[in-house]
């Protein structure tokens, strides 16, 4: 969700004016996900970077979650929609865990659309938690080194239990992944957009599935083949 800080440039507004501008593109792709019937969406809202910056920007951002969190649980509920949070949350001050920890609880067996919000959230660190968990389990002798395959790597890391992201956006121009889901992208479709986080709209997430639909994805086979297994499965 990148470009809140130009938004605000733009309107000689201070940064934090962008990032508050921002939660209303959030409510939007949420509705419009949920509504679509997305299977899960999985937002990133700070990076395991982000603590880098001016210190009264990160305390906004962290009242932001906290307000956000309280304001629009219940509707999350109401919708079917499961929340989890993903990344190093014990960085987090104890009321926003808790907060964080009520929420996922509430939804936690709703069965539409997985709203995943990734806080404090790094790819390489996922990476790193789902080893070291395996890791543990080899020296507690409770797991051999060669059981390990990318099926249970999959299982120790943030998203397990989802289907593999389709396709990644970023907004506000940049092409870059900036450390988000490092692991899980490995075939995700690449979409670049050039609008800011806070003009995101559902005009824009449509361009953008449209992009998306247009694409061949073939996974290591080769065109033709995929062709040919769209036909066998009626070209779903
Ligand atoms: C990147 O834009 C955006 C962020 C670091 C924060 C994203 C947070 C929100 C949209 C609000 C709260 C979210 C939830 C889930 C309640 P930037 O600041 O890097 O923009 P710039 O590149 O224009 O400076």
């Amino acid at each position: 969700m990148d470009g809140n800080g130009r938004w605000a440039k733009q309107r000689f507004l201070p940064r934090t004016a962008g990032h508050r501008a921002g939660v209303g593109s959030v409510r939007k792709a949420v509705e419009y996900c949920a509504k679509k019937g997305v299977a899960a969406l999985t937002l990133f809202a700070f990076s395991s970077e982000n603590w880098r910056r001016p210190a009264q920007e990160v305390s906004v951002l962290m009242e932001l979650f906290l307000t956000t969190l309280e304001k629009e649980t219940d509707k999350l509920h109401q919708n079917n929609v499961r929340l989890r949070v993903i990344g190093d949350r014990s960085a987090f001050s104890a009321e926003l865990q808790a907060r964080i920890a009520a929420a996922e609880r509430m939804t936690e067996a709703n069965q539409g659309l997985c709203l995943n919000i990734a806080a404090n959230y790094g790819g390489r660190w996922d990476i790193v938690q789902a080893a070291r968990s395996l890791a543990e389990q080899v020296a507690a002798g409770a797991l051999q080194p060669s059981q390990i395959d990318a099926e249970l790597f999959d299982s120790r890391t943030s998203l397990a239990g989802l289907p593999e992201p389709d396709l990644f956006i970023r907004t506000g121009g940049e092409q870059r992944i900036s450390n988000f889901l490092l692991w899980q992208m490995a075939y995700t479709e690449l979409y670049f957009s050039a609008a800011l986080w806070p003009d995101f709209d559902e005009q824009e997430l449509e361009a953008a599935i449209r992009d998306y639909a247009s694409r061949q994805r073939r996974f290591g086979y080769t065109g033709d083949q995929v062709e040919m297994l769209s036909v066998n499965q009626g070209g779903r």
